[in-house]
Protein backbone atom coordinates (compact mmCIF):
# COMPACT_ATOMS: atom_id res chain seq x y z
CA UNK A 1 0.00 0.00 0.00
CA UNK A 2 1.01 3.40 -0.94
CA UNK A 3 -0.13 6.93 1.33
CA UNK A 4 -0.01 10.20 0.18
CA UNK A 5 -2.23 13.66 0.95
CA UNK A 6 -3.19 14.64 -2.26
CA UNK A 7 -4.09 18.43 -1.61
CA UNK A 8 -5.48 18.32 2.32
CA UNK A 9 -6.65 14.52 1.80
CA UNK A 10 -5.59 10.76 2.86
CA UNK A 11 -5.58 8.81 0.60
CA UNK A 12 -4.47 4.95 0.52
CA UNK A 13 -3.79 2.67 -2.62
CA UNK A 14 -3.32 -1.13 -2.38
CA UNK A 15 -4.08 -1.92 -6.03
CA UNK A 16 -3.01 -0.43 -9.08
CA UNK A 17 -0.71 -1.11 -11.96
CA UNK A 18 2.68 -0.23 -11.46
CA UNK A 19 2.94 1.55 -14.37
CA UNK A 20 0.23 4.48 -13.71
CA UNK A 21 1.30 7.93 -14.34
CA UNK A 22 0.57 10.51 -11.66
CA UNK A 23 -1.76 12.50 -14.31
CA UNK A 24 -3.66 9.05 -15.28
CA UNK A 25 -4.52 8.87 -11.68
CA UNK A 26 -5.75 12.33 -11.24
CA UNK A 27 -7.83 11.95 -14.96
CA UNK A 28 -9.09 8.85 -14.74
CA UNK A 29 -9.50 7.72 -10.97
CA UNK A 30 -9.57 10.91 -8.58
CA UNK A 31 -11.50 12.92 -10.94
CA UNK A 32 -9.12 15.76 -11.19
CA UNK A 33 -9.06 16.85 -14.58
CA UNK A 34 -8.06 20.57 -14.14
CA UNK A 35 -4.24 18.86 -14.65
CA UNK A 36 -3.82 18.06 -18.52
CA UNK A 37 -1.90 16.32 -21.28
CA UNK A 38 -0.34 17.57 -23.91
CA UNK A 39 3.11 15.57 -24.83
CA UNK A 40 2.75 13.14 -21.63
CA UNK A 41 6.72 13.18 -22.42
CA UNK A 42 7.76 15.72 -20.38
CA UNK A 43 8.15 18.63 -22.54
CA UNK A 44 4.67 20.68 -22.16
CA UNK A 45 3.88 21.37 -18.54
CA UNK A 46 1.03 20.68 -18.97
CA UNK A 47 0.51 18.74 -16.81
CA UNK A 48 2.73 20.43 -14.13
CA UNK A 49 1.76 19.56 -9.86
CA UNK A 50 3.80 20.09 -6.88
CA UNK A 51 4.98 17.98 -4.86
CA UNK A 52 5.81 18.93 -1.03
CA UNK A 53 8.03 16.70 1.07
CA UNK A 54 9.24 17.29 4.39
CA UNK A 55 12.97 18.34 4.32
CA UNK A 56 14.39 19.13 7.54
CA UNK A 57 11.51 19.99 9.33
CA UNK A 58 10.11 21.92 6.28
CA UNK A 59 8.29 21.44 3.66
CA UNK A 60 9.97 21.54 0.59
CA UNK A 61 7.65 22.33 -2.92
CA UNK A 62 8.54 20.99 -6.15
CA UNK A 63 6.92 21.74 -9.45
CA UNK A 64 7.09 18.36 -11.39
CA UNK A 65 5.43 16.81 -14.74
CA UNK A 66 2.90 14.52 -13.25
CA UNK A 67 2.57 12.85 -16.87
CA UNK A 68 6.05 11.10 -16.64
CA UNK A 69 5.78 10.83 -12.96
CA UNK A 70 4.48 7.20 -11.22
CA UNK A 71 2.08 7.28 -8.69
CA UNK A 72 4.20 5.34 -6.62
CA UNK A 73 6.84 7.54 -6.09
CA UNK A 74 4.33 9.47 -3.85
CA UNK A 75 4.25 7.86 -0.92
CA UNK A 76 4.74 10.01 1.53
CA UNK A 77 4.31 13.13 0.23
CA UNK A 78 1.68 15.53 -0.53
CA UNK A 79 0.64 16.29 -4.33
CA UNK A 80 -1.08 19.60 -4.49
CA UNK A 81 -2.81 20.39 -7.87
CA UNK A 82 -4.63 23.44 -9.18
CA UNK A 83 -7.96 22.73 -8.39
CA UNK A 84 -6.37 22.62 -4.36
CA UNK A 85 -5.09 26.72 -4.92
CA UNK A 86 -8.64 28.20 -4.35
CA UNK A 87 -9.29 28.10 -0.69
CA UNK A 88 -11.99 30.06 0.83
CA UNK A 89 -13.58 31.01 -2.34
CA UNK A 90 -10.80 33.33 -3.15
CA UNK A 91 -7.71 32.50 -5.88
CA UNK A 92 -4.41 31.82 -4.24
CA UNK A 93 -1.92 34.76 -5.63
CA UNK A 94 -1.06 33.79 -8.02
CA UNK A 95 -3.95 32.63 -10.07
CA UNK A 96 -5.51 36.36 -9.49
CA UNK A 97 -2.26 37.82 -10.39
CA UNK A 98 -2.74 35.41 -14.28
CA UNK A 99 -6.34 36.78 -14.21
CA UNK A 100 -5.22 40.97 -13.65
CA UNK A 101 -2.61 40.54 -16.00
CA UNK A 102 -4.11 38.69 -18.96
CA UNK A 103 -2.02 35.83 -18.70
CA UNK A 104 -4.59 32.91 -20.31
CA UNK A 105 -6.54 32.30 -23.63
CA UNK A 106 -7.14 29.09 -24.86
CA UNK A 107 -6.48 28.06 -20.76
CA UNK A 108 -4.85 24.68 -21.91
CA UNK A 109 -1.83 25.55 -20.62
CA UNK A 110 -2.64 27.63 -17.59
CA UNK A 111 -3.24 25.10 -14.60
CA UNK A 112 0.58 24.03 -15.80
CA UNK A 113 1.90 27.54 -15.68
CA UNK A 114 -0.47 28.32 -12.37
CA UNK A 115 1.70 25.32 -10.88
CA UNK A 116 5.10 26.54 -11.84
CA UNK A 117 4.11 29.71 -10.77
CA UNK A 118 2.85 28.55 -7.46
CA UNK A 119 6.45 26.52 -6.50
CA UNK A 120 8.08 30.10 -7.26
CA UNK A 121 5.77 31.62 -4.91
CA UNK A 122 6.77 29.28 -2.07
CA UNK A 123 10.41 29.17 -3.10
CA UNK A 124 10.98 32.84 -3.74
CA UNK A 125 9.47 35.72 -2.28
CA UNK A 126 11.56 38.30 -4.59
CA UNK A 127 11.72 36.59 -8.13
CA UNK A 128 13.76 38.69 -10.67
CA UNK A 129 13.24 37.81 -14.05
CA UNK A 130 15.48 35.25 -14.38
CA UNK A 131 14.13 33.40 -11.67
CA UNK A 132 10.81 33.43 -13.30
CA UNK A 133 12.29 32.27 -16.60
CA UNK A 134 13.67 29.58 -14.97
CA UNK A 135 10.52 28.75 -12.84
CA UNK A 136 8.61 28.45 -16.39
CA UNK A 137 10.99 27.69 -19.15
CA UNK A 138 9.31 24.29 -19.03
CA UNK A 139 6.10 25.65 -19.75
CA UNK A 140 4.91 25.62 -22.99
CA UNK A 141 2.23 28.09 -24.18
CA UNK A 142 1.03 28.35 -27.66
CA UNK A 143 -1.56 31.11 -27.80
CA UNK A 144 -1.48 33.76 -25.19
CA UNK A 145 2.50 34.87 -25.51
CA UNK A 146 4.84 34.75 -22.76
CA UNK A 147 4.95 38.66 -22.09
CA UNK A 148 1.60 38.58 -19.77
CA UNK A 149 2.22 35.36 -17.86
CA UNK A 150 5.81 36.57 -17.33
CA UNK A 151 4.14 40.14 -16.10
CA UNK A 152 1.88 38.09 -13.90
CA UNK A 153 4.87 35.99 -12.43
CA UNK A 154 6.77 39.01 -11.75
CA UNK A 155 4.08 41.14 -9.93
CA UNK A 156 4.14 38.71 -7.36
CA UNK A 157 7.46 40.07 -6.05
CA UNK A 158 7.42 41.12 -2.45
CA UNK A 159 4.21 39.63 -1.94
CA UNK A 160 6.14 36.75 0.52
CA UNK A 161 4.80 33.22 0.23
CA UNK A 162 2.14 33.16 2.99
CA UNK A 163 -0.62 31.95 2.07
CA UNK A 164 -3.05 29.13 3.36
CA UNK A 165 -0.50 26.57 2.73
CA UNK A 166 1.93 27.56 5.35
CA UNK A 167 -1.06 28.06 7.50
CA UNK A 168 -0.92 24.54 7.59
CA UNK A 169 2.25 23.75 7.14
CA UNK A 170 2.55 22.24 10.83
CA UNK A 171 -0.62 20.32 10.35
CA UNK A 172 1.03 18.82 7.17
CA UNK A 173 4.59 18.13 8.03
CA UNK A 174 3.09 16.23 11.20
CA UNK A 175 0.62 14.36 8.77
CA UNK A 176 3.49 13.12 6.12
CA UNK A 177 5.87 12.52 9.26
CA UNK A 178 3.08 9.89 10.51
CA UNK A 179 2.54 8.30 6.95
CA UNK A 180 6.23 7.59 7.03
CA UNK A 181 7.02 6.22 10.65
CA UNK A 182 3.90 4.29 10.21
CA UNK A 183 5.16 2.72 6.63
CA UNK A 184 8.62 3.71 5.34
CA UNK A 185 8.56 1.82 2.67
CA UNK A 186 5.11 0.88 0.23
CA UNK A 187 4.08 -1.00 -2.70
CA UNK A 188 1.36 -1.23 -5.24
CA UNK A 189 -0.15 -4.55 -6.67
CA UNK A 190 -1.78 -5.51 -9.32
CA UNK A 191 -2.00 -9.26 -9.87
CA UNK A 192 1.85 -10.31 -10.14
CA UNK A 193 2.72 -6.90 -10.93
CA UNK A 194 4.54 -4.63 -8.41
CA UNK A 195 5.48 -1.22 -7.71
CA UNK A 196 8.62 -1.70 -4.51
CA UNK A 197 9.84 1.03 -2.25
CA UNK A 198 13.16 -0.72 -0.76
CA UNK A 199 14.12 2.27 2.00
CA UNK A 200 17.79 0.91 2.11
CA UNK A 201 20.69 -0.37 -0.44
CA UNK A 202 20.52 -3.86 1.52
CA UNK A 203 16.47 -3.98 0.61
CA UNK A 204 17.26 -2.62 -2.68
CA UNK A 205 19.33 -6.03 -3.33
CA UNK A 206 16.91 -8.10 -2.16
CA UNK A 207 14.13 -6.93 -4.17
CA UNK A 208 16.74 -7.12 -7.07
CA UNK A 209 17.57 -10.72 -6.38
CA UNK A 210 14.20 -11.44 -6.16
CA UNK A 211 12.99 -9.77 -9.34
CA UNK A 212 16.35 -9.65 -11.43
CA UNK A 213 14.23 -8.27 -14.37
CA UNK A 214 12.56 -5.82 -12.09
CA UNK A 215 13.27 -2.31 -13.63
CA UNK A 216 14.40 0.41 -11.63
CA UNK A 217 13.17 4.05 -11.35
CA UNK A 218 14.82 6.78 -10.00
CA UNK A 219 13.70 10.22 -11.19
CA UNK A 220 11.53 8.37 -14.36
CA UNK A 221 12.29 11.37 -16.22
CA UNK A 222 14.09 8.61 -18.78
CA UNK A 223 12.44 5.94 -17.85
CA UNK A 224 8.90 7.02 -18.02
CA UNK A 225 8.84 7.54 -21.18
CA UNK A 226 8.79 3.51 -22.10
CA UNK A 227 5.68 3.52 -20.19
CA UNK A 228 4.11 6.78 -22.10
CA UNK A 229 5.76 6.43 -25.52
CA UNK A 230 6.32 3.07 -25.89
CA UNK A 231 3.44 1.53 -23.93
CA UNK A 232 5.35 -0.82 -22.03
CA UNK A 233 4.15 -2.24 -18.94
CA UNK A 234 6.98 -3.52 -16.76
CA UNK A 235 5.99 -6.70 -14.30
CA UNK A 236 8.28 -5.25 -11.37
CA UNK A 237 9.31 -1.26 -11.05
CA UNK A 238 11.74 -0.85 -8.11
CA UNK A 239 11.62 2.87 -7.09
CA UNK A 240 14.82 4.39 -5.76
CA UNK A 241 14.03 7.32 -4.33
CA UNK A 242 13.45 6.11 -0.51
CA UNK A 243 16.45 4.57 -0.28
CA UNK A 244 18.51 5.88 2.56
CA UNK A 245 22.03 5.41 0.65
CA UNK A 246 21.12 7.03 -2.75
CA UNK A 247 19.94 10.10 -1.58
CA UNK A 248 23.10 10.83 0.73
CA UNK A 249 25.39 13.86 0.09
CA UNK A 250 28.58 13.44 1.41
CA UNK A 251 31.85 16.40 1.44
CA UNK A 252 35.27 15.38 2.51
CA UNK A 253 38.12 17.12 2.23
CA UNK A 254 38.95 14.97 -1.17
CA UNK A 255 36.19 14.52 -2.62
CA UNK A 256 32.29 14.72 -2.88
CA UNK A 257 29.56 12.01 -3.38
CA UNK A 258 26.53 12.15 -4.88
CA UNK A 259 23.91 9.69 -4.74
CA UNK A 260 22.41 7.97 -7.38
CA UNK A 261 19.08 9.18 -6.20
CA UNK A 262 19.24 12.62 -5.21
CA UNK A 263 17.84 14.46 -7.50
CA UNK A 264 19.83 17.55 -9.69
CA UNK A 265 17.81 20.54 -7.71
CA UNK A 266 18.90 18.51 -4.41
CA UNK A 267 22.94 18.28 -5.83
CA UNK A 268 23.01 21.58 -7.01
CA UNK A 269 24.74 23.57 -4.00
CA UNK A 270 27.16 21.17 -3.64
CA UNK A 271 28.08 20.95 -7.11
CA UNK A 272 28.54 25.08 -7.22
CA UNK A 273 30.56 24.89 -4.54
CA UNK A 274 33.08 23.13 -6.51
CA UNK A 275 32.31 22.70 -9.90
CA UNK A 276 30.63 25.73 -10.99
CA UNK A 277 30.27 24.85 -14.59
CA UNK A 278 28.99 21.86 -13.73
CA UNK A 279 26.01 23.87 -11.78
CA UNK A 280 25.89 25.85 -14.62
CA UNK A 281 24.95 22.89 -17.12
CA UNK A 282 22.27 21.81 -14.75
CA UNK A 283 20.64 24.92 -15.16
CA UNK A 284 20.32 24.17 -18.83
CA UNK A 285 19.32 20.22 -18.55
CA UNK A 286 15.70 19.74 -19.20
CA UNK A 287 13.18 22.01 -17.17
CA UNK A 288 12.92 22.97 -13.36
CA UNK A 289 10.26 20.03 -13.73
CA UNK A 290 13.03 17.60 -15.04
CA UNK A 291 15.60 18.61 -12.88
CA UNK A 292 13.34 18.64 -9.79
CA UNK A 293 12.70 14.82 -10.36
CA UNK A 294 15.74 13.36 -12.61
CA UNK A 295 18.71 12.36 -10.95
CA UNK A 296 22.71 11.83 -12.13
CA UNK A 297 22.75 8.03 -11.54
CA UNK A 298 19.34 8.29 -13.67
CA UNK A 299 21.70 10.34 -16.39
CA UNK A 300 24.75 7.76 -15.86
CA UNK A 301 22.98 4.16 -15.93
CA UNK A 302 20.80 5.59 -18.99
CA UNK A 303 23.74 5.94 -20.71
CA UNK A 304 22.59 7.79 -23.93
CA UNK A 305 25.35 9.38 -25.92
CA UNK A 306 24.11 12.19 -25.47
CA UNK A 307 23.16 12.72 -21.50
CA UNK A 308 24.67 16.17 -20.68
CA UNK A 309 26.73 14.71 -17.26
CA UNK A 310 28.73 12.16 -18.02
CA UNK A 311 31.18 13.82 -20.51
CA UNK A 312 31.54 16.17 -17.23
CA UNK A 313 31.98 13.14 -15.04
CA UNK A 314 34.49 11.83 -17.45
CA UNK A 315 36.66 15.22 -17.64
CA UNK A 316 36.07 14.93 -13.62
CA UNK A 317 37.58 11.32 -13.45
CA UNK A 318 34.52 10.45 -11.29
CA UNK A 319 34.68 7.16 -9.40
CA UNK A 320 30.76 5.33 -9.53
CA UNK A 321 30.05 2.65 -6.70
CA UNK A 322 27.91 0.21 -7.72
CA UNK A 323 26.47 -2.89 -5.79
CA UNK A 324 25.00 -6.50 -6.95
CA UNK A 325 24.60 -9.89 -5.91
CA UNK A 326 28.27 -9.78 -6.51
CA UNK A 327 29.26 -7.78 -4.03
CA UNK A 328 30.55 -3.98 -4.15
CA UNK A 329 32.84 -2.94 -6.89
CA UNK A 330 34.23 0.95 -8.01
CA UNK A 331 34.99 1.39 -11.21
CA UNK A 332 36.57 4.70 -12.98
CA UNK A 333 33.38 6.27 -15.14
CA UNK A 334 35.61 5.88 -18.25
CA UNK A 335 35.43 2.40 -17.72
CA UNK A 336 31.39 2.19 -17.54
CA UNK A 337 30.48 2.72 -20.82
CA UNK A 338 30.74 -0.35 -23.15
CA UNK A 339 28.85 0.20 -26.45
CA UNK A 340 25.48 2.01 -27.60
CA UNK A 341 23.10 2.35 -24.01
CA UNK A 342 25.54 -0.57 -23.41
CA UNK A 343 27.53 -0.40 -19.68
CA UNK A 344 29.37 -2.20 -17.15
CA UNK A 345 26.24 -2.70 -14.75
CA UNK A 346 26.37 -6.33 -13.17
CA UNK A 347 22.79 -8.06 -13.76
CA UNK A 348 20.72 -7.29 -10.88
CA UNK A 349 22.86 -4.39 -10.37
CA UNK A 350 22.69 -0.58 -9.35
CA UNK A 351 24.48 2.45 -9.08
CA UNK A 352 24.48 3.44 -5.25
CA UNK A 353 26.36 6.72 -5.84
CA UNK A 354 28.97 8.95 -7.65
CA UNK A 355 32.30 10.09 -6.21
CA UNK A 356 33.77 13.26 -7.81
CA UNK A 357 37.11 14.20 -6.54
CA UNK A 358 37.82 17.55 -5.92
CA UNK A 359 40.40 19.34 -7.85
CA UNK A 360 40.47 22.79 -7.45
CA UNK A 361 44.35 23.24 -9.28
CA UNK A 362 42.78 22.25 -12.65
CA UNK A 363 40.56 24.49 -14.71
CA UNK A 364 37.50 23.01 -15.97
CA UNK A 365 35.00 24.29 -18.91
CA UNK A 366 31.61 23.28 -19.45
CA UNK A 367 29.56 23.56 -22.60
CA UNK A 368 26.21 22.62 -24.18
CA UNK A 369 25.88 23.07 -27.80
CA UNK A 370 22.22 22.61 -28.49
CA UNK A 371 19.58 24.57 -30.52
CA UNK A 372 17.29 25.90 -27.91
CA UNK A 373 18.60 27.59 -25.04
CA UNK A 374 16.47 25.76 -22.18
CA UNK A 375 15.40 22.32 -22.27
CA UNK A 376 16.70 21.00 -25.23
CA UNK A 377 18.93 17.84 -25.53
CA UNK A 378 22.55 18.23 -26.85
CA UNK A 379 23.96 18.09 -30.24
CA UNK A 380 27.48 18.24 -28.64
CA UNK A 381 28.32 18.60 -24.94
CA UNK A 382 31.72 19.02 -24.14
CA UNK A 383 33.94 19.30 -20.68
CA UNK A 384 37.44 19.75 -20.19
CA UNK A 385 39.71 19.69 -17.40
CA UNK A 386 42.72 20.69 -17.60
CA UNK A 387 45.90 20.92 -15.23
CA UNK A 388 48.47 23.44 -16.37
CA UNK A 389 52.02 24.63 -15.09
CA UNK A 390 53.61 27.94 -15.97
CA UNK A 391 51.18 27.87 -19.30
CA UNK A 392 51.82 24.60 -19.87
CA UNK A 393 49.72 21.45 -20.00
CA UNK A 394 50.48 18.97 -17.61
CA UNK A 395 47.20 16.62 -17.97
CA UNK A 396 43.72 16.97 -19.69
CA UNK A 397 41.18 15.36 -19.91
CA UNK A 398 38.42 16.09 -22.57
CA UNK A 399 35.01 14.32 -22.02
CA UNK A 400 32.23 14.47 -24.98
CA UNK A 401 28.43 13.74 -25.67
CA UNK A 402 27.07 13.31 -29.14
CA UNK A 403 30.11 12.39 -30.80
CA UNK A 404 30.25 8.68 -30.80
CA UNK A 405 27.96 6.15 -29.70
CA UNK A 406 28.78 6.55 -25.67
CA UNK A 407 29.65 9.09 -24.18
CA UNK A 408 33.69 9.32 -24.08
CA UNK A 409 37.22 10.61 -23.83
CA UNK A 410 39.41 12.16 -26.83
CA UNK A 411 42.57 9.91 -25.88
CA UNK A 412 44.30 11.19 -28.67
CA UNK A 413 43.37 14.91 -28.48
CA UNK A 414 44.06 14.60 -24.37
CA UNK A 415 47.94 13.43 -25.97
CA UNK A 416 48.21 15.91 -28.06
CA UNK A 417 47.81 18.63 -25.61
CA UNK A 418 50.32 17.31 -22.88
CA UNK A 419 53.61 19.33 -23.22
CA UNK A 420 52.46 22.09 -25.19
CA UNK A 421 50.97 25.63 -24.06
CA UNK A 422 47.44 25.83 -23.58
CA UNK A 423 47.66 28.59 -26.81
CA UNK A 424 45.74 29.17 -29.69
CA UNK A 425 48.80 27.64 -31.93
CA UNK A 426 49.49 24.97 -28.91
CA UNK A 427 46.12 23.51 -29.52
CA UNK A 428 46.04 23.22 -33.01
CA UNK A 429 47.81 19.31 -33.37
CA UNK A 430 44.94 18.77 -30.37
CA UNK A 431 41.77 19.89 -32.54
CA UNK A 432 43.39 17.83 -35.61
CA UNK A 433 43.46 14.63 -33.33
CA UNK A 434 39.81 14.52 -32.60
CA UNK A 435 39.12 13.86 -36.21
CA UNK A 436 41.38 10.63 -34.64
CA UNK A 437 39.02 10.28 -31.72
CA UNK A 438 35.46 10.63 -33.24
CA UNK A 439 33.45 10.08 -36.91
CA UNK A 440 30.45 11.46 -35.65
CA UNK A 441 27.10 10.83 -37.25
CA UNK A 442 24.19 13.23 -38.99
CA UNK A 443 20.94 13.46 -36.86
CA UNK A 444 18.19 15.49 -36.66
CA UNK A 445 20.41 18.02 -33.92
CA UNK A 446 23.67 18.14 -36.05
CA UNK A 447 25.35 16.22 -38.85
CA UNK A 448 28.57 14.89 -38.18
CA UNK A 449 30.97 17.25 -39.52
CA UNK A 450 29.63 20.25 -37.72
CA UNK A 451 29.59 18.24 -34.35
CA UNK A 452 34.07 17.50 -35.38
CA UNK A 453 33.97 21.28 -36.08
CA UNK A 454 32.39 22.62 -32.82
CA UNK A 455 34.28 20.59 -31.16
CA UNK A 456 37.43 21.45 -32.29
CA UNK A 457 35.90 24.98 -31.89
CA UNK A 458 34.96 24.58 -28.17
CA UNK A 459 39.35 23.58 -27.70
CA UNK A 460 39.82 26.92 -29.05
CA UNK A 461 36.85 28.50 -27.26
CA UNK A 462 38.31 27.08 -23.58
CA UNK A 463 41.77 28.87 -24.48
CA UNK A 464 40.64 32.16 -25.42
CA UNK A 465 38.27 32.14 -22.09
CA UNK A 466 41.08 30.94 -20.10
CA UNK A 467 42.57 33.48 -21.20
CA UNK A 468 40.15 36.20 -20.54
CA UNK A 469 39.73 34.39 -17.35
CA UNK A 470 43.35 34.55 -15.95
CA UNK A 471 42.61 38.39 -16.10
CA UNK A 472 40.16 37.89 -13.64
CA UNK A 473 42.45 35.10 -11.90
CA UNK A 474 39.54 33.11 -11.72
CA UNK A 475 40.40 29.69 -11.29
CA UNK A 476 37.46 27.67 -13.03
CA UNK A 477 35.44 29.34 -15.61
CA UNK A 478 31.73 29.64 -16.00
CA UNK A 479 31.24 29.02 -19.79
CA UNK A 480 27.91 27.06 -21.01
CA UNK A 481 27.14 27.78 -24.52
CA UNK A 482 24.75 27.47 -26.67
CA UNK A 483 24.24 27.79 -30.62
C1 LIG B 1 11.70 17.02 -21.15
C2 LIG B 1 12.99 16.32 -20.89
C3 LIG B 1 14.18 17.00 -21.09
C4 LIG B 1 15.39 16.36 -20.85
N1 LIG B 1 16.53 17.05 -21.06
C5 LIG B 1 17.72 16.46 -20.83
C6 LIG B 1 18.93 17.18 -21.04
O1 LIG B 1 18.93 18.36 -21.39
N2 LIG B 1 20.09 16.51 -20.81
C7 LIG B 1 20.13 15.21 -20.40
O2 LIG B 1 21.20 14.67 -20.20
N3 LIG B 1 19.00 14.51 -20.19
C8 LIG B 1 17.81 15.10 -20.40
N4 LIG B 1 16.65 14.40 -20.20
C9 LIG B 1 16.74 13.00 -19.82
C10 LIG B 1 16.65 12.73 -18.31
O3 LIG B 1 16.09 13.81 -17.63
C11 LIG B 1 17.99 12.45 -17.67
O4 LIG B 1 18.67 11.42 -18.35
C12 LIG B 1 17.88 12.09 -16.20
O5 LIG B 1 19.10 12.28 -15.58
C13 LIG B 1 17.44 10.68 -15.94
O6 LIG B 1 17.40 10.50 -14.53
P1 LIG B 1 16.13 9.88 -13.83
O7 LIG B 1 16.40 9.89 -12.38
O8 LIG B 1 14.90 10.53 -14.28
O9 LIG B 1 16.24 8.38 -14.38
P2 LIG B 1 15.09 7.33 -14.66
O10 LIG B 1 14.28 7.77 -15.80
O11 LIG B 1 14.38 6.97 -13.41
O12 LIG B 1 16.01 6.10 -15.08
C14 LIG B 1 16.80 6.14 -16.26
C15 LIG B 1 17.47 4.77 -16.44
O13 LIG B 1 18.42 4.56 -15.42
C16 LIG B 1 18.11 3.38 -14.66
N5 LIG B 1 18.49 3.70 -13.28
C17 LIG B 1 18.00 4.71 -12.52
N6 LIG B 1 18.64 4.74 -11.33
C18 LIG B 1 19.55 3.72 -11.35
C19 LIG B 1 20.52 3.24 -10.42
N7 LIG B 1 20.69 3.79 -9.22
N8 LIG B 1 21.28 2.19 -10.78
C20 LIG B 1 21.14 1.62 -12.00
N9 LIG B 1 20.23 2.02 -12.92
C21 LIG B 1 19.45 3.06 -12.59
C22 LIG B 1 16.64 3.14 -14.88
O14 LIG B 1 16.30 1.80 -14.71
C23 LIG B 1 16.48 3.60 -16.32
O15 LIG B 1 16.90 2.60 -17.20
C24 LIG B 1 15.42 15.02 -20.41
C25 LIG B 1 14.22 14.33 -20.18
C26 LIG B 1 13.01 14.98 -20.41
C27 LIG B 1 11.74 14.25 -20.15
S1 LIG C 1 1.88 16.48 -20.65
FE1 LIG C 1 3.51 17.65 -21.50
S2 LIG C 1 4.93 17.70 -19.86
FE2 LIG C 1 3.41 16.37 -19.16
S1 LIG D 1 -3.44 29.95 -23.16
FE1 LIG D 1 -3.68 28.68 -24.90
S2 LIG D 1 -1.85 27.48 -24.93
FE2 LIG D 1 -1.51 28.93 -23.38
Amino acid sequence: MIRFLMNDQMVSIEQCAPHTTVLEYLRTKAEQRGTKEGCASGDCGACTVVLAEVTEGRLQYRNINSCITLLGSLHGKQLITVEHLKQQGALHPVQQAMVDLHGSQCGFCTPGFIMSMFFLYKNCSEPTRADVEQALAGNLCRCTGYRPIIDAALSLAGQGSNDAFSEKEAQTISRLQTILAQQPSGSLLDGSRQFLIPTSSDALLQSLTDYPEAKLLAGGTDFSLSITQQLQQPEVIIYTGRVAELMQLEETEHNITIGAAVSYSDAESLLHKHFLPFASLLERLGSLQVRNQGTLGGNVANASPIGDTPPVLLALDAVLHLRSPAGREAIPISDFFTGYRQTKLPPAGFIESIEIPLQSERTLCVYKISKRLDDDISAVCAAFSIALKDGVVTDARLGFGGMAATPARALHAEKALIGQPFTEPGIIAAQQALSQDFSPIDDVRATGTYRLQVAQNLLLRAVLEHDSEQENSNQIMEVVQYA
